[in-house]
């Protein structure tokens, strides 16, 4: 019908233009005639209706298209208490070491914080899911919390940074592709889960033999996850956790896939800067925007340019969810007088462990050493930093997660992803005077500021 219609107009067009070059023509012979007017107004009146037609057509089958893609990698509404049931909030939880003390248990964590928790991270080994006994058992637990909210999604989340190794092989042909699926679905049906998440850190990029057909034997892969979903008729969740730097995504996607196949994104926008021989400097953790004295490379390390990266390559609005860490960076300053950002680091700081610290750990040390330590805000990057002696450090606090969450909200896109709740002040160590509660204080302003404007209090 479509097509019938704008062929037609076609036609007449192709036709106005002959008859304009008769017009020209004969155009000395013709100096006033009024049904002549009238012709021309009509033709013209029925060329407008046509076009406008054709255009409402267009529109309506262009719609009718994201429609039916929806539907395979469907935006269903998620929901928490109370707030907007379209956005997201995507929480990785990791699994508990059975060593340490004080980690972060199941039943700790509050059933209406987070829209969806992914549990962190299963393997890939001999082509599928794999996972250790108190693993499994961990995974059960957390699926308990559905009994308080049965609206929590709870995926079990693949790989993580350093576990890539199963990937390239499991990926590698559809037969191998094919058991992987199937150790997902037995998952999936076997612990009552709502979807899988694959953190591939990252298609392609080992510089492995074979590796260049990679980000095609992922696409591969997404497509036969969700067309199985389709034939099983279930509404299992399909996410991916994805890179933040343009030359890792310009490597290891194709976006266009992405917005067919997998219900969300989760950006990991951080570790945007943090100590390694080759970048001995001080920087920040997740930037929301560059810093003015930024150029060119460094001018592109922060949330704004990675969102607006992936919105420019194609990425549908809907499927982003930003990334934002409940844990910093810290670093050992070479010079103790040097303090501001991009300063020479000699190493990882003596706080945390590698560089990493958690929040409650942040601030346990303020606390401690209030009057050595100097707590700097930057207003270009959003985000505060600290400095005590030769000790630095990057990290987040309420408020700079809720500018991160505000971003998210203006760039309408789907939702903010938490690394991680275990690295969030789970034990109310930080006590805002300011918060209701004053445990995961970090998540709660994200799910705060995102899901509602007066969410009921948890
Ligand atoms: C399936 O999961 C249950 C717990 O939900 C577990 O007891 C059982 O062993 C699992 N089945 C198999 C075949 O592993
Ligand atoms: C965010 O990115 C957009 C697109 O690249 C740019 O126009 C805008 O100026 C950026 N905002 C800031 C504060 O840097
Ligand atoms: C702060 O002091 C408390 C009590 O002495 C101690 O347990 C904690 O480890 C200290 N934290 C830091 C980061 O130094
Ligand atoms: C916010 O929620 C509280 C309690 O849930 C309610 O009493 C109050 O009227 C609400 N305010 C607005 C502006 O909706």
């Amino acid at each position: 019908m479509a097509t019938s219609l704008c062929k037609v107009e076609k036609d007449f067009k192709y036709r106005r233009i002959l008859e304009n070059h008769n017009n020209t023509v004969q155009d000395h012979k013709i100096y006033f005639n009024p049904l002549l007017h009238i012709v021309t107004l009509i033709i013209w009146v029925s060329a407008l209706t046509l076009i406008v037609l054709c255009t409402i057509f267009a529109i309506l089958r262009l719609q009718g298209n994201t429609e039916t893609k929806q539907i395979e990698s469907s935006t269903r509404p998620v929901s928490g208490k109370t707030g907007d049931p379209t956005k997201v909030l995507s929480c990785y939880y990791n699994f508990p070491s059975e060593i340490v003390s004080h980690e972060l248990m199941p039943a700790d964590i509050h059933p209406y914080l987070c829209t969806h928790i992914n549990v962190a991270f299963a393997r890939v080994v001999n082509k599928q899911i794999s996972l250790e006994k108190h693993e499994l058992t961990t995974l059960q637990e957390v699926v308990k919390l559905k009994h308080s909210n049965p609206d929590l999604k709870i995926l079990l989340s693949v790989g993580g940074a350093g576990n890539d190794n199963g990937f390239s092989e499991m990926v590698i042909n559809h037969a191998s592709r094919k058991i992987f699926i199937k150790s997902i679905k037995y998952m999936l049906r076997n612990y009552t889960l709502d979807g899988i998440d694959l953190d591939w850190e990252f298609p392609a990029l080992h510089g492995l033999q074979g590796s260049g057909r990679e980000r095609q034997h992922f696409s591969q892969l997404l497509r036969e996850i969700r067309m199985e979903f389709i034939r099983e008729k279930r509404d299992y969740i399909l996410t991916i956790a994805a890179a933040a730097p343009q030359i890792i995504v310009d490597v290891s996607y194709d976006i266009d896939q992405l917005n067919q196949y997998v219900d969300f994104v989760n950006v990991m926008t951080y570790d945007y800067h943090y100590y390694t021989k080759y970048t001995p400097f001080t920087g920040f953790n997740s930037p929301l925007y560059p810093r003015a004295s930024e150029q060119l490379y460094l001018a592109t390390l922060n949330i704004n340019y990675t969102v607006q990266m992936y919105l420019s390559k194609g990425l549908d609005p809907s499927k982003i969810v930003v990334g934002v860490p409940t844990y910093g960076h810290t670093f050992t300053l070479v010079n103790q007088n040097n303090h501001g950002v991009s300063s020479p680091a000699s190493g990882f700081g003596s706080l945390g462990a590698l560089g990493y610290i958690n929040y409650p750990q942040v601030c346990s040390f303020i606390a401690n050493f209030t009057s050595d330590t100097t707590i700097q805000q930057d207003s270009e990057a959003k985000v505060p930093y600290l400095y005590n002696y030769k000790e630095w450090v990057s990290y987040e606090t309420p408020q700079s997660v809720m500018e991160k969450a505000q971003f998210i909200k203006q760039n309408n896109l789907r939702g903010a992803m938490i690394y991680s709740l275990n690295a969030d002040d789970f034990e109310g160590i930080c006590k805002h005077e300011d918060s209701h509660s004053n445990k995961f204080t970090l998540s709660l302003s994200v799910r705060n500021t995102l899901m509602c404007s007066n969410c009921s209090k948890i």
